[in-house]
């Protein structure tokens, strides 16, 4: 970390969570710790807590959490830097200059250099893409896919030569770097050979823009039907495809209705030809919240249309939820036929998705549709099964929202309102329905961060480590360190084994990255549960023992199921089974 970690204590010192975080939301105590609607999704109850005597926050609901830091990190969306300045700003400390300016000035210098030649390389694409011989192809292959010149100016597209050295030449004669180059993702390293060759090859090229008009990456697509059909920047120090949404930038200065979400850049491109100039594009992944934070500051409405095809579907179901608790507004449209959005407008034109949109289904409406997908309505014994799922779900909605839905299973099975409803009812609900969807059929069911049942072992015995000393000295001797899963449960407690009374959990948490620091700071959730630390340790570390034993015979039972399996490994492997068995007896 750049700065000084005593400068930094000091800081997290004077900086007590709870005084920072009541000055965005009103804290109420229950239990050991301080709650409140969390701010950072919207909600109305609350689930967002701070723990005072640990200096954490951790939200139940959207599982944001952390130090002090990263709540205003969370909050104000800023950088870790920046919120350490506006920490040490409200308690009048100076910030440390000389040695950390240094480092941090080092890595904007090397990461300027980076965007440099991205965009030194975009133009060097662009313009083999415009030369009338270099160009020939890839300009009648754009054409084929309707892309007229004011759209391959408009995204800056481009032609990579099918040379293997044809940039690295150019931006090495203008000074760059193999390394900076590699690190850039333009050039790819080959550690067999130790070479270095340009990393697109033969591909139309899309330059991917940061809001602030950077050049931060590029996707490339073959114009044939060769695989990859898309090879895409991957981490640099610039570029995380996590943290951004192709097609933006665009709609940098513009206030927008709402955006629409699809899944590659051809349908951004596509639709924007088409005129419906306002889709981003979450490039091929499921969505992160990090894309949804980012939305969230320029729309408070996100209509998401992702691939008619499967894959689209599972990914949209994904998406949802992360959208709905970032406090977006969702709306979704589905295509027909398997098409995408690209291939729609081509054939339907703007209206034809302006219709669609204005069909869009809200969050539970698509899912209820989603889940039908799984059950065969034409049959009776499907259609009783998907009413039986679906009003389960229903009842987990809010009352006022119920009947509508009711009304659509209704129509979609036959079966008569009333009986859906007393199913309902009986049913009991699932669940909320708004955060845990239980969608059966062609989904994956969403597993929530942090409800792996092991995990919550796992944190509950961290937790009362931290509860209490002897916890930690009955841990320390069973050598626990042995038995996590959860590598951020493992370090974390090698940390406290290590640092004893000296360990203080935000100052640990804060040296964290930002997903390490939620499943850390998650630890909170279990802090209420615990009554006899010591008891919940021993009893933690027995389930744990006990479940990777149960894995360890598991794996060895597989290895029995081996065809090929010689009668000599094979009496090896049940010997190793049976005393394993016996030992645990
Ligand atoms: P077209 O086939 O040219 O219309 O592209 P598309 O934008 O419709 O892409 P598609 O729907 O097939 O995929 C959506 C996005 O996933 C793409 O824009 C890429 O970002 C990504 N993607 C697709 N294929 C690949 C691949 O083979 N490798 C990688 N890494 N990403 C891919
Ligand atoms: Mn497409």
């Amino acid at each position: 970390m750049a700065f000084p970690s005593a400068w930094l204590d000091e800081l997290l010192h004077k900086n007590d969570i709870v005084s920072v975080v009541s000055d965005y939301v009103e804290l109420k105590p229950k239990g050991r710790k301080l709650w409140a609607c969390c701010p950072l999704h919207g909600e109305k109850t609350p689930s967002f807590s701070v723990s005072p005597d640990k200096q954490l926050f951790y939200c139940f609901g959207c599982h944001a959490g952390g130090t002090v830091i990263q709540f205003l990190m969370d909050m104000e969306r800023l950088t870790f830097y920046e919120a350490v300045q506006q920490l040490a700003n409200r308690v009048n400390m100076e910030l440390p200059n000389e040695i950390n300016d240094r480092e941090m000035q080092r890595q904007r210098a090397y990461k300027k250099r980076i965007i440099e030649a991205n965009k030194e390389a975009a133009r060097y694409y662009s313009s083999c893409f415009l030369n009338p011989a270099i160009g020939k192809d890839a300009q009648a292959y754009a054409m084929r896919r309707g892309l007229t010149s004011e759209i391959v100016t408009r995204f800056g597209i481009g032609y990579a030569p099918d040379t293997w050295d044809s940039l690295l030449k150019l931006l090495k004669s203008k000074g760059y770097s193999e390394k900076e180059l590699v690190d850039a993702g333009l050039l790819v390293h080959n550690t067999e050979r130790n070479t270095v060759y340009d990393a697109f090859r033969g591909r139309l090229i899309f330059p991917i823009l940061g809001v602030n008009g950077d050049v931060l990456g590029f996707g490339a697509r073959v114009m044939g039907d060769e695989k990859p059909k898309y090879i895409n920047t991957g981490d640099t120090p610039v570029y995380n495809k996590r943290n951004n949404l192709y097609g933006l930038y665009l709609h940098k200065n513009e206030k927008l209705d709402d955006l629409i979400m699809v899944e590659g850049y051809m349908d951004v491109i596509g639709l924007y030809k088409a005129g419906v100039k306002n889709a981003v594009a979450s490039l091929g992944t499921a969505l992160t919240q990090q894309q949804a934070r980012l939305l969230k500051r320029y729309v408070e409405k996100v209509y998401i249309a992702y691939d008619g095809d499967a894959a689209g579907q599972n990914a949209m179901v994904r998406g949802l939820d992360i959208l709905k608790t970032e406090g977006l507004e969702v709306r979704v449209i589905t295509f027909p036929d398997d098409l995408d959005p690209d291939e729609y407008v081509q054939i339907y034109g703007k209206d034809g998705f302006d219709r669609l949109k204005e069909n869009a289904l809200s969050l539970n409406a698509f899912k209820l549709e989603a889940m039908a997908k799984g059950y065969d309505l034409n049959d009776e014994n499907g259609r009783e099964r998907y009413a039986k799922a679906a009003c389960a779900f229903v009842a987990g909605l809010q009352p006022i929202e119920q009947e509508r839905y009711y009304k659509q299973i209704a129509k979609k099975t036959g079966y008569a309102l009333e009986a859906l409803e007393a199913q309902g009812v009986r049913s009991g609900g699932i669940q909320t329905g708004e955060s845990k969807p239980m969608i059966r059929g062609g989904f994956r069911r969403r597993v929530e961060t942090g409800e792996d049942p092991r995990d919550i072992i796992e944190r509950t015995l961290i937790a009362a480590c931290l509860h209490d000393k002897r916890a930690l000295g009955h841990a320390m001797e069973a050598h626990a360190e042995e038995l996590f899963r959860n590598t951020v449960y493992e370090t974390m407690f090698r940390a406290m084994s290590e640092q004893g009374s000296a360990f203080l959990p935000a100052k640990y948490i804060g040296g964290l990255e930002g997903k390490d620091a939620e499943t850390a700071s998650a630890v909170l959730r279990e802090d209420e549960a615990i009554e006899n630390a010591v008891e919940s340790a021993a009893d933690c570390i027995r389930r744990m023992k006990r479940e990777n034993e149960e894995e360890e015979i598991a794996k060895l039972q597989a290895i029995l199921k081996k065809p090929d399996l010689t009668a000599e490994e094979r009496n090896a492997v049940l010997k190793e089974i049976t005393e394993r068995i016996r030992a645990n007896k």
